[in-house]
C-alpha cells in the first residue's frame, strides 16, 4: 500500500498528542543498527495497534509527511512487536536518522513528527538475523538464545520416571564449605527420586560415617577434597554422619524472575530445606526462597524459632553471627510446623526489590536499601538449588533446646560430629516426613 495515500486517508482522524491526553501514547520506538549493515525500528504491540508506518532520512532533515529515503507500512506484529526491518541500510556511529511515524491504534491515527535518533552502537548482524523475539532482553543464560519477559527459565513438574538431567545436576560431594552441614550429598535413589509425580529428597544416617568416604565415581566436584576423605586421625570427628541430596539447576541465569515452588518442607530435628538461588560467582551469597528448621520447636527464653517460622530473603551463609543468624530475613509465623502441610512458596525478584509469599500471602519485602544483601540492581548469575541438609554451623544457634533437649553440638566446634552422633535423640524425630517433597517449580523471566 502506498504510505502517502493511506496517510492522506487517515489524516482527518489524526489525533495529535496534545489533544490525546489519557488516550494512547505512541511509545518511543526502539532503534537498532547492525554491522556491517542492517537497521530495525519497532514499537510494542498492545493488541490494538493496527498499523505502524515509519518514514526516515539519514543525516538529512525530513519534513512533515515527506515519504523519506526509506519507509514502510507495517501491518502485522511479529512476536509482540511491529517492526520495520531493512537489512541493507548501512549506518555508522553518530549517524542521525530523522523520522516521523504514524500509528493507527484502535481505529484512531497518531502521528509523531520531527523526531531523530542518533546511532549509538552497532550491534552484531547475528542479532538481526536471529528471530528477534524481544528487544534488548534483560535475561541472559549460558545458552546463546535470548529469553523474553514471561518465558520460563525452569519449569519442572517432576512427572517423568526419573529426574530430568537436562534441567538438574544431582549432586554428590562432601560439603566442606559454606555452612559445613553434617551430611554428604549422594546421588542415589534412596536419597533422591521421583515418586508419584513428586520430587523426593530424603536424609538418613550414614551407615559407615567413620569409614573412609569416597564419592568417586560420580562425584560432582573436581577438587578431590570434596570427593574423598581418608580415615586418619580425627576423621571420626569430622566425617559427615548423615547422607542427603541436592539438585542444582543446570541453567544459570541473570534476570529478574518470579519463582514458584509447591513443596512440603522436611520435618525432623536439625534438618532443613535448601531452596534458594545461589550466586555462581559468590556461592556464599543466597536468596532463600523457603527456609525453616525441621525441629518441631527450637527454644530459648520462651522464644521459639523452630518449624513454625518460615524465612525468606537474601542471606550470606558465611556470616556466622551466632547471636542472630537471621537478622535480615523476612519471617512468616505459622500456627503449626510449616512442614505439616503442602504450601506454595513464591518469590518475586524484580528491579524494585524482592517480595516473598507463602500461599499468595506476602510476608517479606526488601527494597535495595532495607537489606545489605538485597542490592539486586546488578543481578549476578544465579542457579536454583533444591535439597536438604543437616545441622551446619550458623543455621541452628547455640543455647537453644529442641523439645526440651539441649542442642547436641556447638557451632564451629571440632567435635561437632562426634557430639551430634553421641547425643542422637534427634534421630528419634526423623520419620518418613524427614524429606523434602516438591510438586513443581517454575522460574519465569520478568
Ligand atoms: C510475578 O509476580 C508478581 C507478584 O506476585 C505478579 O504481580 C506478576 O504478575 C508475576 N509475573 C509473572 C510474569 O508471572
Ligand atoms: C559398612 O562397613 C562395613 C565394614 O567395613 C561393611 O561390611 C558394610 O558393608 C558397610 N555398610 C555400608 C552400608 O556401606
Ligand atoms: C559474605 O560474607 C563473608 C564473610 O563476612 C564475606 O567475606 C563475603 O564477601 C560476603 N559475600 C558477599 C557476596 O557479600
Amino acid at each position: 500500500m502506498d504510505g502517502q495515500t493511506l496517510q492522506e486517508i487517515l489524516i482527518i482522524c489524526v489525533c495529535f498528542p496534545l489533544y490525546c491526553y489519557g488516550q494512547y501514547q505512541v511509545p518511543t520506538p526502539t532503534f537498532e543498527a547492525f554491522k556491517p549493515k542492517g537497521f530495525r525500528v519497532s514499537i510494542p504491540d498492545d493488541e490494538k495497534v493496527e498499523l505502524f508506518a515509519f518514514h526516515g532520512k539519514i543525516n538529512k532533515p525530513i519534513i512533515q509527511i515527506e515519504p523519506g529515503d526509506f519507509s514502510q507500512d507495517v501491518l502485522k506484529a511479529v512476536n509482540g512487536r511491529f517492526s520495520y526491518t531493512d537489512p541493507n541500510i548501512k549506518l555508522k556511529e553518530n549517524d542521525v536518522i530523522n523520522y516521523w511515524i504514524f500509528v493507527q491504534h484502535d481505529q484512531l491515527g497518531f502521528r509523531i513528527d520531527e523526531q531523530s535518533w542518533t546511532v549509538d552502537e552497532l550491534r552484531p548482524i547475528e542479532e538481526l538475523n536471529e528471530v528477534s523475539r524481544c528487544i534488548n532482553p534483560r535475561i541472559t543464560t549460558e545458552e546463546p538464545n535470548k529469553l523474553c519477559p514471561g518465558d520460563e527459565i525452569i519449569h519442572d513438574t517432576f512427572s517423568g520416571k526419573a529426574i530430568d538431567l537436562n534441567t538438574w545436576k544431582v549432586e554428590q560431594y562432601i560439603p566442606e564449605e559454606l555452612d559445613f552441614p553434617l551430611n554428604i550429598y549422594k546421588n542415589s535413589p534412596e536419597i533422591v527420586e521421583i515418586v508419584d509425580d513428586t520430587l523426593q529428597i530424603r536424609t538418613q544416617l550414614a551407615q559407615n560415617f567413620s569409614q573412609n568416604i569416597n564419592l568417586n565415581p560420580g562425584c560432582t566436584r573436581t577438587d578431590n577434597m570434596f570427593c574423598a576423605k581418608s580415615n586418619r586421625h580425627q576423621t571420626v570427628m569430622w566425617n559427615q554422619p548423615t547422607v542427603s541430596g541436592k539438585l542444582t539447576s543446570k541453567r544459570t541465569f541473570s534476570a529478574f524472575v518470579n519463582i514458584t515452588i509447591r513443596a512440603k518442607l522436611p520435618k525432623g530435628d536439625y534438618v532443613y530445606p535448601e531452596i534458594y538461588l545461589q550466586d555462581v560467582a559468590n556461592p556464599e551469597s543466597l536468596i532463600l526462597i523457603a527456609f525453616t528448621r525441621g525441629n518441631e520447636n527450637y527454644e530459648k527464653n520462651g522464644i521459639d524459632i523452630g518449624g513454625k517460622q518460615l524465612y525468606g530473603g537474601p542471606y550470606n551463609i558465611s556470616i556466622k553471627d551466632a547471636k542472630n543468624p537471621h537478622n535480615y530475613l523476612a519471617i512468616y509465623k505459622n500456627a503449626e510446623h510449616i512442614g505439616n502441610k503442602w504450601h506454595t512458596f513464591r518469590a518475586n525478584l524484580g528491579p524494585d526489590g524482592l517480595n516473598f509469599y507463602i500461599d499468595d500471602q506476602l510476608y517479606g519485602r526488601f527494597s535495595s536499601v532495607s537489606s545489605p544483601y538485597a542490592d539486586f540492581k546488578q543481578i549476578e548469575m544465579v542457579r536454583l538449588v533444591l535439597g536438604i541438609a543437616v545441622g551446619g554451623h550458623s543455621l541452628f544457634p547455640d543455647g537453644y533446646t529442641s523439645s526440651g533437649k539441649e542442642k547436641p553440638y556447638k557451632n564451629l566446634d571440632r567435635y561437632s560430629v562426634r557430639d551430634f552422633l553421641s547425643k542422637s535423640s534427634w534421630l528419634e524425630t526423623w520419620s518418613s516426613d524427614t524429606g523434602l517433597q516438591v510438586d513443581y517449580v517454575t522460574v519465569t523471566a520478568l
